[in-house]
């Protein structure tokens, strides 16, 4: 690939997509021919009018300044003598005016970014000749009949233009030191979701429902249109308290379609970017749309699902269906916050918090170590983390819980899978976060001072505000403590002498402790528990217990708190009131946004509230993966496959299920790199049968008696 030259079109195209090619004749017998290629963009390439390979949305996002990866597909089966490979280039993330909230300088220069293509096609004859056309000036290039595509504002195709006035394309000089081979898992066209029906909306507008919020593009199928019949549409999460269509939490994103057919039947779906919806609605089409005219074709990583969560409540098993919605929609090649606003970011606040419900849900090692390598690139040279990476807002300070993802996320990848190369190229990332913060603080041994997010969207914000009223310091220091200790943790696995941060470890122990005497928040509770910062669990816990009980068994956690919620109740002697918690039907809960017919997790819990209305468009995504992080408490602790430190990957297992009569029962099951793991329990009566099958040894621990069992299946009553 680095003898190959970027190339670009001769003329500025404006919003017009170009397209090159290569025509180039076959000289023999071909044994098997490959092609890599990448760009600046995404692209979508055709050869001999056949998709090369089966990857969406191609090369991926990274951290673009130094990583760029390319693929390699097979193309043997779609040579012929005489050949034409066209590929065209769309802004992707690469040049889209990302974020959409921020204007800036670095913003700017990424929106003006000469779309590029670099490629080699590699041929390999019967009788041992090889022959590698790269891209060079003899590719040519031409407008496409993509007229506009980019990440937030959506598509405009026109059918009935062909790419004609072909010209020579242009050399673009750019660095080939990042191309690197493709390392994440391939985006993918991995379902598709056919419409559930056609609403006529009062103020007469035509709706489509898709009854799924999916990340997808719609494919729309034409039996017989016209050459100028337009098909233009929307997209749209929810409708209003009215049953409009609505999508003003889309912000700046137009997240629009425009087609305009040529003649005869036809079908057509965007290529070069993706939206997150439930809703299209109809502003143009000719005739009368009919379901069968529309399916959403739905895009994500190509990860595969090891986790299944399925219990006897109705309700519950659509809050699980919607985590795993959520997780499908939002690992879009990097962990996004959102699928649909003008965000789609890979924030890392986000990302730490679902880590490891999406690591039981699917097999994300791959997925990580690509995302995680952007976050090193992209790290700052003082060892400052961004909010998002790839790293969009350059000019963000660090946030305590957000950029602690660069030690939370490898760290449970190593325990979910096991292998510890993932910690072997995070280290130093890992050790230049905890030595930033040391190194910014206001007060030596905690994280004082700065600009955090907190408790992003607790409940105990004070009126006006996104952050709960979690103490920022308490945050950032409790934060301090855990990263240092994980990294401590990824130093002894390494093998490497961690002296110097175990005495870091003490003494930001000590210093938090005389700071942070006494705990004033649910989520200061949470912390002080699950990072182990209180002397006194037992009662820290049993205080928190009260405070929930207090507030009428509610919670006022945030991003920070909730995610630990439930766990430190349960291993606190609480499993009561994590289930009322769990289970609790009316705002602020899991379940209330299912009342409300969630088929995802809303970013906030009544994004939609009892009376319809709405959260303010600011901040309203209702496709937002963070509190779907409550399923590794299913799978942990209701279930009880808990994981063991010093069995990493799931070596070794402790089960030790919670139950719950409302619940019914509860079966889960997680496909580990060492074997199959089941946990279920039914309630007959007010018995309870626990069935366990395990392909690991384990101990199990059930009605207080622990046994130490070999792989096996396993049934106990109590
Ligand atoms: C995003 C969040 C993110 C937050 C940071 C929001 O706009 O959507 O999920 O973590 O900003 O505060």
């Amino acid at each position: 690939m680095k003898e190959s030259f970027y190339i670009t079109s001769s003329q500025l195209t404006g919003d017009i997509c170009p397209v090159f090619r290569k025509c180039f004749t076959i000289s023999g017998e071909i044994k098997c021919a490959q092609i890599n290629v990448s760009a600046l963009g995404v692209y979508n390439a055709v050869l001999n009018g056949h998709k090369v390979g089966d990857d969406v949305l191609a090369p991926g996002w990274t951290a673009y300044g130094s990583r760029l990866q390319y693929q390699c597909y097979d193309i043997t089966p779609l040579l012929k003598k005489e050949n034409e490979l066209q590929v065209t280039v769309g802004r992707g993330w690469f040049s889209s005016p990302m974020p959409g909230f921020t204007e800036g300088e670095e913003k700017n220069e990424r929106m003006n970014c000469q779309r590029a293509l670099i490629g080699e096609i590699c041929l390999t004859y019967e009788d041992g000749r090889q022959e590698i056309l790269r891209t060079d000036d003899s590719w040519e290039w031409a407008c496409s009949p993509v007229l506009f595509s980019e990440i937030y504002d959506g598509e405009i195709y026109d059918a009935r233009l062909n790419p004609v006035a072909w010209e020579k394309a242009s050399i673009l000089d750019w660095s080939k030191d990042i191309l690197i081979p493709q390392e994440g898992e391939a985006v993918r066209e991995m379902e598709r979701v056919a419409p559930k029906e056609i609403i006529h909306t009062p103020v007469g507008e035509t709706v489509i429902d898709f009854g799924q919020e999916v990340t997808s593009y719609v494919q729309i199928c034409l039996p017989d249109a016209k050459a100028g019949d337009q098909v233009e549409f929307l997209h749209g999460e929810v409708l209003d308290q009215q049953g409009n269509f609505y999508n003003d939490n889309y912000r700046s994103a137009k997240a629009h379609v425009l087609y305009t057919c040529r003649d005869g039947a036809q079908t057509w779906h965007p290529q070069l970017t993706f939206f997150g919806f439930r809703y299209i609605k109809l502003v143009q089409f000719p005739g009368t749309p009919e379901l069968q005219d529309f399916e959403a074709v739905v895009v994500y990583s190509d990860i595969k699902r090891t986790g299944w969560i399925e219990t006897g409540h109705a309700g519950v098993n659509q809050l699980i269906s919607n985590i795993f919605w959520g997780q499908k929609g939002n690992f879009l090649d990097v962990p996004t916050d959102c699928p649909q606003r003008d965000e789609r970011l890979g924030w890392t606040g986000d990302a730490q918090v679902f880590v490891r419900t999406a690591s039981y849900n699917y097999d994300v090692e791959k997925f990580f170590t690509k995302w995680l390598h952007d976050l090193a690139a992209d790290q700052r040279p003082d060892g400052g983390v961004g909010m998002v990476i790839p790293d969009y807002l350059p000019d963000g300070q660090p946030s305590a819980a957000w950029g602690d993802a660069a030690v939370i996320c490898p760290w449970q990848i190593y325990r979910t899978y096991g292998n510890p190369q993932i910690l072997a190229d995070q280290f130093e990332s890992m050790r230049k976060w905890v030595d930033y913060i040391g190194s910014v603080t206001n007060t030596k041994d905690l994280w004082t001072g700065g600009e955090h997010f907190g408790d992003w969207l607790g409940l105990d914000a004070p009126s006006g505000s996104y952050k709960g009223s979690t103490r920022e310091d308490f945050i950032a220091s409790a934060f301090y403590l855990y990263s240092t200790d994980l990294l401590i943790k990824a130093g002894k696995v390494l093998g490497k002498d961690m002296a110097e941060y175990e005495a870091l470890k003490g003494r930001i122990r000590t210093a938090f402790s005389k700071a942070f005497p006494e705990y004033k928040t649910q989520t200061e509770h949470v912390l002080a528990l699950y990072f182990g910062l209180t002397d006194q669990p037992q009662r820290t816990a049993d205080e928190l217990a009260e405070m929930i009980r207090a507030a009428g068994t509610s919670m006022k956690t945030g991003f920070v708190g909730t995610p630990y919620l439930l766990h430190v109740l349960t291993e606190y002697g609480h499993s009561d009131v994590a289930y009322d918690l769990f289970l609790r039907e009316a705002y602020p809960s899991w379940l209330y946004s299912v009342g409300k017919g969630a088929t995802t997790i809303w970013e906030h819990w009544d994004g939609i509230m009892e009376d319809g209305s709405f959260w303010s468009t600011d901040m309203n995504s209702f496709n937002h993966y963070a509190y779907g992080s409550v399923a590794d408490w299913l799978y942990e602790k209701a279930a009880g496959i808990r994981p063991l430190e010093a069995y990493p990957g799931f070596m070794r297992v402790r089960i030790e299920p919670v139950t719950d009569k409302r619940l019914g029962s509860l079966e889960a099951r997680l496909q580990t790199r060492s074997g199959l793991i089941c946990s279920g329990w039914k309630y007959i009566g007010d018995a309870v049968r626990y069935e366990i099958r395990t392909e690991v040894p384990a101990t199990i621990c059930i009605g207080g008696r622990e046994q130490e069992v070999m792989p096996g299946n396993y049934t106990f009553w109590a």
